[in-house]
């Protein structure tokens, strides 16, 4: 178990660089079983997904192309409930079969308020892919097809997850302390 320092907090180690890698690959084999003869559009939310986007695409084996938005919600550790998109989403989504990648649901608010909107743009499917979720912090409930783990409602960085900014280039993801 290592610790470390980010900014003012200390962290350790929740989840291994190896315990996320089988996990992903575990889910983009589920992706490539149900995409088949099928060609997705992933749509990965920046910045904290960048990571895990990147990796689960890298085990897609079906045709499947991937786009980025950019969907700003959160500031520290705590949601600030305001959800601005700052990089449109230019793909076109109508008749698309989406699968929206996101790093962290938490209370589910940040996808509650996006969902309408990429509805509204009729893609064929949309499914959601996260690679964390906190059910004990849920306030709005949501379905996730691709889910790498279910964690406790604490703090976790690294892995695409920052605490201030910091923490996103560590390999493995750590907990509050
Ligand atoms: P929600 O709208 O409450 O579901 O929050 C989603 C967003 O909050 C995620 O996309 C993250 O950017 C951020 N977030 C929530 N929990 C954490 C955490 O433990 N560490 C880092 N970011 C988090």
């Amino acid at each position: 178990m290592s610790v470390i320092k980010v900014h003012d907090k200390t962290f350790e180690t929740f989840l291994s660089e190896e315990t996320i890698q089988k996990r992903v690959k575990e889910l983009a084999a589920a992706i490539n079983n149900d995409y088949k003869s099928k060609r997705p559009l992933f749509i990965g939310v920046l910045n904290g997904a960048f990571m895990f986007a990147a990796d689960l695409f890298k085990h897609v084996e079906v045709d499947a192309e991937i786009c980025f938005i950019k969907l700003v919600s959160y500031h520290g550790t705590k949601s600030t409930g305001k959800v601005v998109t700052s990089i449109g989403l230019m793909e076109d989504v109508f008749g698309r079969d989406v699968i929206l990648v996101e790093d962290i649901v938490d209370t589910g608010k940040t996808l509650h308020e996006f969902l309408p909107t990429l509805l509204h743009q009729q893609p064929a499917s949309l499914k959601i892919a996260a690679l964390l979720h906190k059910p004990e912090a849920t306030i709005h409930p949501l379905a996730i097809d691709y889910l790498a783990f279910s964690i406790p409602d604490k703090f976790v960085v690294g892995y695409g997850l920052d605490y201030d900014g910091l923490g996103r280039n560590l390999k493995e993801i750590y907990q509050l302390v």
